[in-house]
Protein backbone atom coordinates (compact mmCIF):
# COMPACT_ATOMS: atom_id res chain seq x y z
CA UNK A 1 0.00 0.00 0.00
CA UNK A 2 1.13 3.81 -0.56
CA UNK A 3 1.57 5.51 2.56
CA UNK A 4 1.29 9.58 2.38
CA UNK A 5 2.34 11.42 6.13
CA UNK A 6 3.41 14.87 6.53
CA UNK A 7 6.59 14.38 8.35
CA UNK A 8 8.61 17.20 10.10
CA UNK A 9 6.59 19.81 7.99
CA UNK A 10 6.69 17.62 4.09
CA UNK A 11 4.70 15.69 2.61
CA UNK A 12 5.96 12.09 2.33
CA UNK A 13 5.18 9.21 0.33
CA UNK A 14 6.14 5.73 0.51
CA UNK A 15 5.66 2.57 -1.66
CA UNK A 16 5.05 -0.88 -0.86
CA UNK A 17 4.37 -0.20 2.63
CA UNK A 18 3.50 -3.83 4.05
CA UNK A 19 -0.04 -3.62 6.33
CA UNK A 20 1.82 -4.88 9.35
CA UNK A 21 4.85 -2.07 9.16
CA UNK A 22 5.35 0.49 12.12
CA UNK A 23 5.37 4.14 11.82
CA UNK A 24 8.90 4.05 13.20
CA UNK A 25 10.28 1.31 10.21
CA UNK A 26 8.71 3.96 7.85
CA UNK A 27 11.28 6.45 9.54
CA UNK A 28 13.78 5.19 9.93
CA UNK A 29 14.18 2.42 7.23
CA UNK A 30 12.06 4.38 3.92
CA UNK A 31 12.76 7.73 4.95
CA UNK A 32 16.07 7.61 6.33
CA UNK A 33 14.63 9.71 9.65
CA UNK A 34 17.12 7.28 12.02
CA UNK A 35 16.84 9.48 14.73
CA UNK A 36 14.07 8.12 16.63
CA UNK A 37 15.31 4.22 17.87
CA UNK A 38 14.11 1.11 17.83
CA UNK A 39 14.86 -0.95 20.58
CA UNK A 40 12.12 -2.98 21.96
CA UNK A 41 9.18 -2.52 19.37
CA UNK A 42 6.86 -3.34 22.09
CA UNK A 43 6.31 0.12 23.52
CA UNK A 44 8.08 -0.52 26.52
CA UNK A 45 11.15 1.69 26.39
CA UNK A 46 10.01 4.87 24.36
CA UNK A 47 12.92 5.50 22.34
CA UNK A 48 10.86 5.47 19.21
CA UNK A 49 8.65 8.46 20.80
CA UNK A 50 7.39 11.16 18.22
CA UNK A 51 4.82 13.44 18.34
CA UNK A 52 1.65 11.84 15.71
CA UNK A 53 -0.78 14.83 15.36
CA UNK A 54 1.12 16.95 18.06
CA UNK A 55 0.98 14.21 20.82
CA UNK A 56 3.78 11.96 21.55
CA UNK A 57 3.72 8.51 20.51
CA UNK A 58 5.51 5.50 20.44
CA UNK A 59 6.03 4.86 16.40
CA UNK A 60 6.75 1.27 17.05
CA UNK A 61 3.22 0.47 18.09
CA UNK A 62 1.62 3.09 15.40
CA UNK A 63 0.90 1.02 11.96
CA UNK A 64 2.30 2.87 9.18
CA UNK A 65 -1.07 2.64 7.76
CA UNK A 66 -2.54 4.43 10.70
CA UNK A 67 -0.37 7.67 10.20
CA UNK A 68 -2.02 8.26 6.67
CA UNK A 69 -2.40 12.10 6.50
CA UNK A 70 -1.31 12.48 9.48
CA UNK A 71 1.60 14.96 11.13
CA UNK A 72 4.65 13.56 12.49
CA UNK A 73 7.34 15.20 14.18
CA UNK A 74 10.54 13.73 14.64
CA UNK A 75 13.65 14.46 16.81
CA UNK A 76 15.09 15.32 13.33
CA UNK A 77 12.16 18.09 13.39
CA UNK A 78 12.80 19.51 17.08
CA UNK A 79 15.69 22.05 16.09
CA UNK A 80 15.62 25.02 13.59
CA UNK A 81 17.72 24.21 11.37
CA UNK A 82 21.38 24.73 13.08
CA UNK A 83 19.32 25.82 15.86
CA UNK A 84 18.96 23.08 18.76
CA UNK A 85 15.83 23.50 20.50
CA UNK A 86 16.43 24.62 24.38
CA UNK A 87 15.94 21.24 25.55
CA UNK A 88 18.51 19.87 23.35
CA UNK A 89 21.10 22.17 24.51
CA UNK A 90 19.98 21.54 28.03
CA UNK A 91 20.26 17.62 27.41
CA UNK A 92 24.07 18.74 26.51
CA UNK A 93 24.69 21.02 28.87
CA UNK A 94 23.61 18.98 31.57
CA UNK A 95 25.45 16.16 30.46
CA UNK A 96 21.91 13.89 29.97
CA UNK A 97 23.30 12.06 27.13
CA UNK A 98 25.57 9.65 27.36
CA UNK A 99 25.30 6.24 25.02
CA UNK A 100 22.31 8.34 23.26
CA UNK A 101 20.11 5.83 22.94
CA UNK A 102 17.07 7.34 24.98
CA UNK A 103 17.65 10.61 23.82
CA UNK A 104 15.73 11.08 21.08
CA UNK A 105 12.28 10.00 22.65
CA UNK A 106 13.40 11.62 25.65
CA UNK A 107 13.52 14.61 23.64
CA UNK A 108 10.30 14.63 22.22
CA UNK A 109 8.69 13.76 25.59
CA UNK A 110 10.57 16.18 27.72
CA UNK A 111 9.77 18.94 24.40
CA UNK A 112 6.03 18.04 25.09
CA UNK A 113 6.35 18.16 28.53
CA UNK A 114 8.21 21.73 28.54
CA UNK A 115 5.51 23.23 26.18
CA UNK A 116 2.60 22.12 28.15
CA UNK A 117 3.52 22.37 31.47
CA UNK A 118 4.93 25.64 33.22
CA UNK A 119 7.12 25.16 36.11
CA UNK A 120 6.99 21.54 36.42
CA UNK A 121 7.42 19.90 39.92
CA UNK A 122 9.85 16.68 39.59
CA UNK A 123 6.50 14.52 40.32
CA UNK A 124 5.28 16.48 37.30
CA UNK A 125 8.34 15.16 35.30
CA UNK A 126 8.89 11.95 36.72
CA UNK A 127 5.75 11.70 35.45
CA UNK A 128 6.15 12.54 32.02
CA UNK A 129 9.56 10.29 31.21
CA UNK A 130 8.16 7.56 33.05
CA UNK A 131 7.59 5.69 29.78
CA UNK A 132 10.87 6.58 29.10
CA UNK A 133 13.37 3.83 29.77
CA UNK A 134 17.15 4.80 30.09
CA UNK A 135 19.99 2.51 31.20
CA UNK A 136 23.17 4.53 31.30
CA UNK A 137 22.22 8.27 32.91
CA UNK A 138 20.64 7.23 36.32
CA UNK A 139 17.80 9.73 35.17
CA UNK A 140 19.70 12.15 37.35
CA UNK A 141 21.13 14.59 34.45
CA UNK A 142 18.03 14.30 32.63
CA UNK A 143 15.99 15.44 35.13
CA UNK A 144 18.79 18.25 35.69
CA UNK A 145 18.00 19.17 31.89
CA UNK A 146 14.03 19.44 31.79
CA UNK A 147 14.05 21.47 34.75
CA UNK A 148 16.54 23.61 33.25
CA UNK A 149 14.58 24.15 30.29
CA UNK A 150 11.52 24.68 31.59
CA UNK A 151 13.28 27.08 34.40
CA UNK A 152 14.81 28.58 30.76
CA UNK A 153 11.33 28.98 29.07
CA UNK A 154 9.48 30.33 32.45
CA UNK A 155 12.20 33.39 32.10
CA UNK A 156 12.12 34.28 28.20
S1 LIG B 1 11.02 0.83 20.40
FE1 LIG B 1 9.07 1.71 20.63
S2 LIG B 1 8.75 1.77 22.76
FE2 LIG B 1 10.63 0.73 22.53
S1 LIG C 1 21.88 7.45 27.57
FE1 LIG C 1 22.11 5.33 27.14
S2 LIG C 1 20.13 4.52 27.35
FE2 LIG C 1 19.94 6.55 28.02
Amino acid sequence: MRVNVIVNGEQRQTDNVWEGESLLYVLRERLGLAGSKNACEQGECGSCTVYLDGVPACACLVAAGQAEGREVRTVEGLADGENLDPIQESFVECGAVQCGFCTPGLLVTAHDLVARTENPSDAEIREALAGNLCRCTGYEKILDAVRLAAARKEHA
